[in-house]
């Protein structure tokens, strides 16, 4: 892909300066891994066996576990067809494992006419042939257990693909049928129906209502879908479709999965006599907000679509299967609410074991704010006995490298690209990237990373038009850029064809073509290189039990930094533009270099002593 010159030229800048920002001489020396180059076809791909159990630091491994995100269509591609692959992870598990994560999330790679990334599953019991075979998803499970990594896959349980043989089902049957009881059709309003039932509008934009030709070819009902129309709603009243999912979630924890991360786990029941709605202007990418104040305060009305209390039966419910099960499977959940307070609803103790903190996700670099939202969480989750599960980046968000650093009103998003007003400076973004991950990895409570993160990767504004995939691209007719930016196949050799994605230049979304500055091979060993930095955070916070650990605020650095003590750590962030003086103690992490005496701007250390 060739982007503006502009832009290209300030991605590369942004990796240079990261790199060389480093080796300017530091009065302190960053503990850092001495790290043999590997190429990623060379690497290990069978690891001695390791006990599972023994790696955790507690049973209750999901307390304090670090778990990689992988979006398996841009993590690795092992057949040369641009598209990321289930054998291409297994290759490639030798570098989690070099990089110290605990467990991998997989985002779906079910059957699917990947209308939505995989997000619109045709049969829960299948993989897509994209992506391999049932042997291949058998082999990846087995090779990570070796290698001492649990294995999370994503199910997608509020609506399907309408490719489902389900829905093709509920379209025949017709109205009044049992078939079509299984989703949300409806009458429409108006003398004819020629109306949609209610006024809800689709997260990816448009109408959240589609009308059906019926089998007789006259016009009919209407069916909902919260998402894109290719997506539509399940009725989670009908018993018949719950029962079709514990079957789901038995047949991959009988395979062996270690848990579920479930999509739209704050959808799924909608309120009764479905209601019109119009959300709030700021509503997020994935229907929450990008407002620092409001994860903490008091809960306020919700969406009829979202967070109603009848979720919370379904997974006390997938809680008693998982329990039946041993090993400590575990369920995350995707539930994009506001308050905090009501996140912490999805994890009382008969219910989920974690809940993405999406409002740490959405906080500016802030200090004010950023302490807020910790003290918050870890008081609001605490409440319930759930640890706080922090995210930075996932692939529906600007990569945090980016987001960072935003200057326009976009704070959280609908994804940015060229006509973007107020795109982020990537050195700034990068610095407070590094600066906010290192904040994030001291923190007590699992930790989420993102695919790529771990190179400091910016989003990929430049991607042309006609490249672009994402449904809301599509249903905002391109007003808004959605989330292909952070979903570009990631770099792994700077020398290679689609720099190492796959064996060749095929790249199912176009990579920029200044990435070679951030690829993997060029970072490894490099003690400067935001891997390394990755490396050495996860290995001192397994060390110092950081996951484990307690926070206790330390005052007296001013209004625009973050510190606190976890263990025999203390860590000290700096949010503001001035430098900060650091007490003394031996510096044994730092997300750039300083002369180890005044704390830079955007800049985050942790200290010992
Ligand atoms: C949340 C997923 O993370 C996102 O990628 C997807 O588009 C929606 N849910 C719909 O499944
Ligand atoms: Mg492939």
């Amino acid at each position: 892909m060739t982007g503006s010159k502009n832009t290209a030229e300030a991605i590369a800048t942004s990796a240079a300066a990261s790199a060389t920002a480093f080796t300017t001489a530091s009065t302190t020396t960053p503990t850092t891994d001495v790290v043999t180059t590997a190429a990623p076809t060379a690497g290990p791909t069978t690891a001695t066996p390791t006990d599972l159990d023994a790696r955790a630091l507690t049973p209750e491994w999901w307390r304090s576990a670090v778990i990689y995100q992988i979006y398996p269509r841009s993590f690795a591609d092992s057949d040369g067809d641009g598209m990321g692959d289930l054998a291409g992870i297994t290759d490639r598990l030798w570098a989690l494992t070099e990089l110290g994560v605990d467990a991998i999330w997989l985002s779906p790679f079910y059957r699917s006419p990947q209308r939505d990334g995989g997000y619109d599953v045709s049969d829960y019991f299948d993989i897509d042939p994209l992506f391999g075979t049932l042997a291949d998803f058998d082999r990846l499970l087995a090779a990570a257990h070796e290698a001492g990594l649990r294995v999370i896959i994503d199910i997608v349980p509020n609506h399907t693909s309408s490719d489902h043989q389900w829905f093709t089902e509920a379209l025949a049957a017709g109205e009044g049928s049992e078939e079509r009881a299984r989703y949300m059709f409806r009458d429409g309003r108006g003398a004819s129906g020629q109306l949609p039932p209610n006024n809800w509008e689709s997260v990816f934009g448009g109408g959240a209502w589609t009308r059906v030709t019926e089998p007789d070819g006259t016009l009919g009902q209407w069916y909902l879908h919260l998402f894109d129309t290719t997506q539509p709603d399940l009725d989670w009243e009908n018993e018949w479709v719950r029962e079709k999912f514990r079957e789901i979630l038995r047949f991959w924890f009988d395979r062996g999965v270690d848990g579920f991360r479930v999509d739209v786990a704050h959808g799924m029941i909608k309120a009764p006599g479905l209601p019109d709605y119009t959300p709030p202007a700021d509503s997020g990418s994935m229907g929450g907000t990008a407002h620092d104040s409001k994860h903490t305060g008091e809960p306020e009305p919700t969406a009829p679509y979202w967070a109603q209390p009848g979720v919370h039966e379904i997974y006390r419910d997938w809680r008693r299967i998982a329990d039946s099960y041993p090993n400590a499977r575990i369920l995350a959940a995707e539930a994009w609410v506001d308050p905090l307070s009501r996140v912490a609803e999805w994890v009382r103790p008969d219910e989920m074991h974690q809940a993405f903190n999406f409002a740490f996700l959405e906080t500016t670099w802030n200090a004010a704010a950023l302490r807020r939202v910790i003290d918050a969480s870890i008081t609001t989750f605490g409440a319930v006995g759930a640890p706080s599960t922090w995210v930075l980046s996932n692939h529906d968000v600007v990569r945090h490298a980016s987001r960072l650093a935003l200057t326009a009103d976009n704070l959280q998003g609908h994804g940015i690209g060229p006509k973007t007003v107020g795109l982020p400076d990537p050195v700034l973004g990068l610095n407070r990237a590094r600066a906010a991950s290192s904040l994030m990895l001291a923190l007590p409570g699992s930790s989420y990373i993102y695919q790529g993160e771990e190179l400091g990767l910016p989003e990929a504004i430049d991607l042309p038009d006609e490249a672009r995939q994402d449904p809301t691209w599509f249903r905002t007719g391109g007003t808004r850029y959605g989330r292909d930016g952070c979903r570009v196949p990631i770099p792994w050799q700077a020398e290679e064809p689609s720099y190492g994605f796959g064996p060749t230049e095929a790249s199912w979304l176009p990579q920029p073509s200044d990435w070679a500055a951030y690829a993997r091979d060029r970072q490894e060993g490099v003690a400067t290189s935001t891997l390394e930095l990755y490396k050495s955070a996860l290995r001192l916070r397994r060390e110092h039990r950081l996951g484990v650990g307690s926070l206790n605020w330390l005052s007296g650095f001013g209004d625009d930094v973050v510190a606190f003590r976890n263990g025999d750590v203390s860590v000290i962030a700096n949010a503001g533009d001035a430098p900060v003086p650091l007490p003394a103690g031996e510096i044994i992490l730092t997300s750039r270099a300083f002369d180890g005496r005044t704390l830079p701007a955007d800049c985050t250390v942790w200290l010992l002593g």
